[in-house]
């Protein structure tokens, strides 16, 4: 069970404040529950750990592994909830280097549709130079601009590469069961295509094919991320203090209302970093609304104690910290003998890089908690396949719990509209006149 420790938050908040939100974080896990909450029509997330068909999860992994076979490289086209999280996966337990030395058998995973940048364009042209690769486009709503650009233009490089009817066994659509363009496309282009369960909305959607056909060309196994969830679906239903999701979502809100405004989610894993960008966005968006929600950043230890570190220890005092820690790595490393102590480091020698970890995250949060940053840690675990689909559900969980204490539909996202509505307008599409 991922352990929530609130040891280190009670100089913001006190005991009497927790115990008096109970009701309403008891009333959040309710309406999620039991679905009378704002979005309600968005909940089919919480049952994706268990509601895979057999025939849907064989038709992933067989997929999964004509795209091993037969690709040197996968690029996966699409943005925000449509990719964030299976690179979160990919990353932690793969490392942000994972593409080094792979190819056929093992593909590089590259992602596109995620910009609007030229440089990156022709990089990934380049990178694809040569290379035999498959596309996945993922789009819940099927007409996403950037994705549908990026779409455009890999098709063509497939077709002029493979010819139409080769290049047709190499494109893979999940979307929409039945609606929007995507859908439309995959049927009449005959591209073998994975479905977005209707309810399920796009940052909520990792557990479906959206994160699971990724994570399987990774050479992720699927049914072990699916089973971590599943363990979670229980265990995280508990109706007390007892349950760390309740301890999360709560304290949350409280730094919330006595101004901590922004919350920094800090590992001490590189890995991590991109899982740090699916809690930003899953966060952000689910709780960025009506004037309200926290400003959610991710950030990197020890890396960032270098870049951030000041500002967290002495700026302006509207933060709070919430740091993820994993098990260390079975595999050890020990820092060797040096040259005359020259870099003063033998104190340190024949002692492992986790024991140092261990030291710098206990002086780090020692540190913030005296600069006055309450700091709630988060113990995951080792870090496998189980972890990574117990993370996912859990925290969709704390969000959708967190969402509803703060009176906000976690499961809508309007203000993203609105920059469309202008930029189509810019460009002249049809029905966007000024
Ligand atoms: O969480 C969301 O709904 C969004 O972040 C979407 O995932 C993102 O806008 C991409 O949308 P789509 O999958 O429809 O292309």
């Amino acid at each position: 069970m991922i352990n929530v420790d609130i040891s280190n938050v009670w100089g913001g908040i006190t005991l009497s404040d927790l115990l008096a939100l109970e009701k309403e974080v008891a009333a959040a896990h309710e309406q999620l529950a039991d679905g009378t909450g704002a979005g309600s029509e968005f909940l089919g997330w919480k049952n994706l750990p268990t509601r895979q068909s057999r025939e849907e999860l064989e038709r992933i992994q067989n997929a999964a592994r004509r795209i091993r076979e037969n690709s040197e490289v996968f690029v996966i086209v699409g943005i925000g909830g449509s990719c964030l999280g299976s690179r979160a996966a990919i990353e932690l337990l793969q490392g942000p280097n994972r593409n080094l030395g792979r190819g056929r058998g093992d593909p590089q995973i590259l992602f596109a549709g995620n910009s609007l940048s030229t440089r990156h364009w022709n990089e990934l042209c380049r990178l694809l130079e040569g290379k035999d690769f498959s596309i996945a486009i993922i789009s819940k709503s099927g007409t996403t601009t950037e994705p549908a650009i990026a779409t455009r233009a890999l098709r063509w490089v497939l077709e002029r590469r493979y010819g139409t009817d080769a290049a047709r066994e190499r494109i893979y659509a999940v979307t929409d069961p039945c609606a929007g363009a995507l859908r439309q496309m995959a049927a009449q282009e005959g591209w073998e295509s994975f479905t977005i369960p209707a309810d399920v909305g796009g940052r909520y959607s990792v557990l479906s094919p959206v994160g699971l056909l990724p994570m399987a060309v990774a050479g992720i196994d699927i049914q072990k991320v699916l089973g971590g969830a599943a363990g979670a679906v229980e265990r995280y239903d508990l109706r007390s203090f007892e349950n760390p999701a309740w301890l999360y979502a709560a304290v949350r809100n409280l730094l919330y209302r006595k101004g901590k405004a922004v919350e920094v989610l800090a590992s001490f894993e590189p890995g991590f970093q991109r899982f740090g960008a699916w809690w930003q966005q899953l966060f952000g968006e689910s709780e960025g609304k009506d004037g309200k929600g926290l400003f959610p950043v991710a950030v990197e230890f020890t890396a960032d104690l270098h870049a951030l570190g000041q500002l967290i220890q002495s700026g302006q005092r509207n933060l709070f910290e919430t740091m993820l820690r994993f098990e260390p790595s079975p595999q050890k490393c020990t820092i060797g003998s040096g040259w005359n102590n020259l870099d003063g480091l033998s104190y340190l020698e024949g002692k492992t890089l986790d024991y140092v970890d261990e030291k710098a995250f206990l002086g780090t949060v020692a540190a913030h908690v005296d600069g006055g940053v309450p700091v709630i840690t988060m113990e995951c675990g080792q870090i496998n396949e189980e972890t990574v689909g117990e993370l996912f559900w859990f925290l969709e969980l704390c969000c959708g719990i967190s969402a509803y204490i703060l009176g906000v539909n976690p499961f809508d996202q309007p203000g993203v509209e609105l920059y469309k509505r202008n930029m189509f307008t810019l460009l002249g599409k049809p029905g966007y006149v000024e």
